[in-house]
């Protein structure tokens, strides 16, 4: 076994070999954009260290990491387009760069790259890792689809929020975990243990995007603060704020998410205040706590040693403790 960090420096290594612009520029320069602007590297750092956990060589993984990695950077461009968002990482967003169709069709060519790495496996490997990419891709666009339609929905529940992100994000955790477990040829409880360990990772990782959405520190978040209330997302710390508000703050909180003003500033910092009065924000720290812990308590059921339990553990913790 590496630390964690090793197996990022790894993965980045590969990638930085894989990456390259050929003609035409317009199609690859963009995808070669997105893949070098860093991000944390989590999905791929995963798949990587999952299929060491369960004793295969990290390096038959990488094609399975580079594919995961690529995937969720396609997803990222057309998310991008969908959110209105400016910035990625810091930088301008692809179709900002470029423009909305560079998007579409770059990320297009995105998704199949990444299906084209699975040819490098073979036989019953190959048509687990295929299989499960298949299913997990589709999830994404339900959840991605779920994601839009709630923007316009006044009557979202706080479980349709969580089968939201559990789809659009959790899965894709869980699945880098499980493809980690395809590669080691790890037996069928173990892969199952490990992606509900990942899934619900996943969904204290989403919550936490959340909460730094609206919190988070504009200096080093890379993306636009506020961004989710621009965009009238429904997202935990709406829908608490709404539970926990006065008759009177819920008209406003209403009021402001039917809104889509011209100047979002004094939109996002009365919303920002309502999800801090209201009690919404502490509540969503408490909830990115739940799930940690529902991932923890699966741990119980994997036969791995306590060092490889521990390193997993700290992958959550530190996952819970970041600022990007
Ligand atoms: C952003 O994912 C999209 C979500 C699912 C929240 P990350 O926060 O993993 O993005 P990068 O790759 O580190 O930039
Ligand atoms: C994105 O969720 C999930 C996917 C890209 C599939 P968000 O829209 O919250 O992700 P960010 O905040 O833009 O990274
Ligand atoms: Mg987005
Ligand atoms: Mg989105
Ligand atoms: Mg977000």
């Amino acid at each position: 076994m590496h630390t964690i960090s090793d197996y990022q420096g790894y993965f980045v290594e590969y990638l930085s070999k894989k990456t390259i612009t050929k003609e035409p520029v317009t199609l690859y320069e963009p995808i070669s954009y997105i893949l070098s602007l860093g991000g944390k590297r989590l999905r791929p750092t995963l798949v990587l260290m999952t299929t060491e956990i369960f004793g295969g060589s990290y390096k038959k993984a990488l094609d399975a990491a580079l594919a995961i990695e690529i995937f969720h950077n396609f997803s990222l461009i057309h998310d991008d387009i969908m959110d209105a968002a400016p910035l990625r990482r810091g930088k301008e967003t692809v179709h900002e760069k470029w423009d909305v169709n560079t998007g579409i069709l770059s990320g297009d060519a995105m998704l199949i790259s990444a299906y084209q790495l699975f040819e490098n496996y073979e036989g019953v490997v190959f048509q687990e890792m295929a299989k499960l990419f298949s299913k997990t891709a589709i999830e994404v666009c339900e959840g991605q689809q779920y994601d839009i339609d709630f923007e316009t929905r006044d009557d979202v529940t706080i479980p349709e929020y969580i089968k939201m992100i559990e789809y659009k994000t959790a899965v894709l955790v869980g699945a880098s975990m499980k493809m980690g477990a395809i590669v080691a040829e790890a037996s069928e409880s173990c892969r199952s243990s490990v992606y509900d360990f990942g899934r619900l990772l996943g969904l204290a990782f989403q919550l936490q995007d959340d909460y730094l959405d609206a919190f988070g520190d504009p200096k080093t978040f890379g993306k636009q603060v506020g961004g989710d209330i621009i965009e009238n997302k429904k997202t935990f710390l709406y829908l608490k704020a709404l539970e926990f508000a006065s008759a009177d703050e819920q008209k406003q909180l209403r009021g402001l998410f039917s809104l889509n003003p011209d100047d979002p500033s004094e939109k996002i910092s009365t919303v920002k205040y309502l999800f801090e009065t209201t009690g919404a924000k502490e509540a969503t720290r408490t909830e990115i706590e739940t799930y940690t812990q529902k991932a923890f308590s699966t741990l119980d059921d994997l036969t791995i040693s306590a060092d490889k339990k521990s390193l997993l553990r700290l992958f959550g913790e530190e996952l819970m403790n970041r600022s990007v």
